[in-house]
């Protein structure tokens, strides 16, 4: 019987085995179209990159004065509807808290590929431990390894994918999913807010039973970064994404005005970003930013990112008050868009294309 192109590629070695043996990275790993730089390079602009105070936004918020507060929700409208991004601070999430993530996050990575294979992907699966997901023999792989777990709804959760080892992996993921959870409905409140709606408009759309997927990445150092990335140009299916960057190693890059910009490393902060969800429903006003990973010729990185999406089933829209005759409704009405972006993953589309009016 014919292997299946995931097989073979996992038969190979993998990317943490050519990281230590120092390979070049074989052909199915080369992005063909163009020089990348690598996360040393002095060639992406490093703009000003937004950074938000959000305890602005967290209610009640009357310890600030009004103007304030109108001033940080105009930063957030400008970030979102230009960038799409920004970088949070006032999170109300502990420095050593979030260094505890990033160590059971290194930690993970960091035990043998057998004791890792525990909680391996199957194939035709998103859950578990592994690489990209392969649908085509043409497909330019990335250089990473990943665990991806469904945090909430919490009666959904695989705990026979999430690691025992470290053995304070399981807790410290519940204490940080709820600890994100109050800083993404918040921030969901005042995107509203910025826009002069109701604040509930955004949040009532993700429903009691919204997803938080988290994903969990480790790009190890890479002999060639000026050939590979750590993660392709793409947006991210969810309605917000917060990431939490690599204490020292900076990688991420976001498109804007046709340039790649350089994240920078706050270690406190936390990144936010929109996905195509977002988009979706602020009618195009704010923006699912393209944005990508490099990988470094000698430092590995880790990241954790949680996407945060409706609850499939329900059917999301344009908030009203953002559709008139002067901004007609750009995208139709859609359920389910994880299932949308994951048939056009397989046919090279881009998903938000197929969903525009
Ligand atoms: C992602 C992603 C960025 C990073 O996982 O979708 O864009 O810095 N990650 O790891
Ligand atoms: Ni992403």
């Amino acid at each position: 019987m014919a292997l299946l192109a995931e097989e073979v590629v996992s038969l190979s070695k993998s990317v943490q085995e050519m990281s230590v043996d120092g390979d070049e990275p074989p052909s199915h790993y080369i992005v063909k179209d163009s020089f990348i730089g690598s996360a040393d390079d002095p060639s992406p602009s490093l703009c000003p990159f937004p950074i938000l105070d959000i305890s602005h936004f967290s209610s009640p918020s009357s310890s600030f004065p009004e103007t304030e507060v109108d001033k940080e929700l105009e930063k957030l409208k400008l970030a979102l509807s230009s960038s799409g991004c920004f970088q949070a601070i006032g999170h109300g999430i502990s420095s050593s808290f979030l260094d505890k993530v990033r160590d059971v996050t290194k930690q993970f990575f960091a035990l043998p590929e057998t004791e890792k294979q525990k909680y391996a992907r199957a194939v035709n699966e998103s859950e578990g431990y592994g690489s990209d997901r392969i649908v085509s023999d043409k497909q330019v792989l990335d250089w990473s390894h990943r665990l991806t777990l469904r945090v909430f709804p919490e009666d959904k959760r695989r705990f026979n994918l999430w690691p025992e080892n470290p053995y304070d992996f399981r807790d410290i993921m519940d204490e940080y999913a709820l600890k994100i959870k109050v800083v993404t409905d918040a921030v969901f409140k005042a995107m509203a807010r910025s826009l002069n709606l109701e604040e509930n408009s955004f949040l009532n759309q993700f429903g009691d039973q919204a997803l938080m997927q988290a994903r969990f990445n480790f790009y190890p150092s890479c002999s060639r970064p000026d050939l590979v990335l750590g993660v392709k140009p793409h947006t991210d299916r969810s309605g917000i994404t917060v990431l939490l960057q690599d204490r020292e190693v900076e990688g991420l890059q976001v498109l804007v005005d046709d340039k790649w910009v350089k994240v920078p490393v706050i270690p406190h902060a936390l990144v936010i970003n929109l996905g195509d969800q977002m988009q979706i429903m602020s009618n195009g006003i704010f923006k699912s930013p393209v944005h990508r990973v490099v990988t470094n010729l000698e430092k590995l990185r880790i990241s954790v990112a949680l996407f945060n999406e409706p609850e499939p089933e329900n059917e999301i829209r344009a908030v009203d008050g953002l559709v008139d005759e002067n901004r007609p409704r750009l995208y139709r009405n859609v359920k389910n868009y994880g299932a949308i972006n994951y048939e056009c993953y397989q046919k090279g589309m881009i998903p938000l294309d197929t969903v525009r009016i």
